[in-house]
């Protein structure tokens, strides 16, 4: 599978059986072409994660799965959703995910509210990717690293709304997987990050930093 980096804590994932874009705010990539998207999965209801994801919906027919609140929130549009909560694995064509803990808030530009916010574990073709969403270290992490063992960790380091460069080391301790991809940074003035600070921190966890630049892609 092919794993892309839009900006921000958007991601493309092409895989086999279907293209899944997560949290598609896409400032960065203003000439990213969604019409392939088959699945649209958004972390929470803040606009940077968001994004035009009924939009894209609207115009692909793509399935959005979001936390049941936020689900509604994006029903509006008229597109298709799955309102899923914590805790459960969701079947896909592809493989199949779970939303896990993340520790934020959620609601949308209007005030309504959308929900807990979520990272989402993918498991696709035999591989395990977390995106974390937004959120503080927490002591989770340490249950998805005995629990559901991830082989790649997408993680916020941007601070001031997430957690940090150094907590997103803990993060990858706690969390075991041999890849760390960095997001949720260098978008806007408070989430500045060093990013030459995180390969160092990361590589002294033993793990692999993956630092993809917009619309770089991986194989996975
Ligand atoms: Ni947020
Ligand atoms: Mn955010």
């Amino acid at each position: 599978m092919k794993l892309t980096y839009l900006g921000h804590s958007a991601f493309e994932i092409q895989t086999e059986k279907g293209v899944i874009l997560i949290d598609p705010f896409l400032v960065k990539a203003p000439n990213y072409d969604f019409s392939n998207v088959t699945d649209i999965f958004v972390t929470h209801g803040h606009a940077d994660h968001l994004g035009k994801a009924p939009q894209i919906a609207m115009k692909t027919g793509a399935l959005i799965t979001a936390v049941f609140e936020l689900a509604k929130y994006c029903s509006r549009y008229g597109v298709n959703v799955n309102g899923i909560s914590l805790g459960g694995w969701i079947n896909y064509d592809w493989g199949r995910a779970i939303a896990l803990p993340a520790f934020h808030s959620s609601s949308s530009d209007d005030g309504t509210y959308t929900g807990c916010p979520v990272g989402y574990l993918f498991e696709i073709e035999g591989k395990r990717i977390f995106h974390a969403g937004d959120t503080c270290l927490n002591s989770e992490m340490k249950v998805l690293g005995e629990v559901y063992k991830p082989d790649v960790a997408i993680l916020p380091i941007g601070g001031h709304f997430t957690m940090d460069i150094e907590n997103a080391a803990t993060a990858a301790k706690w969390i075991g997987a041999n890849s760390i991809i960095p997001m949720h940074y260098n978008t806007f003035p408070q989430i500045n990050a060093d990013i030459n600070k995180f390969k160092s921190e990361i590589t002294r966890t033993g793990k692999n930093p993956l630092v993809l630049d917009i619309e770089e892609s991986i194989e996975i």
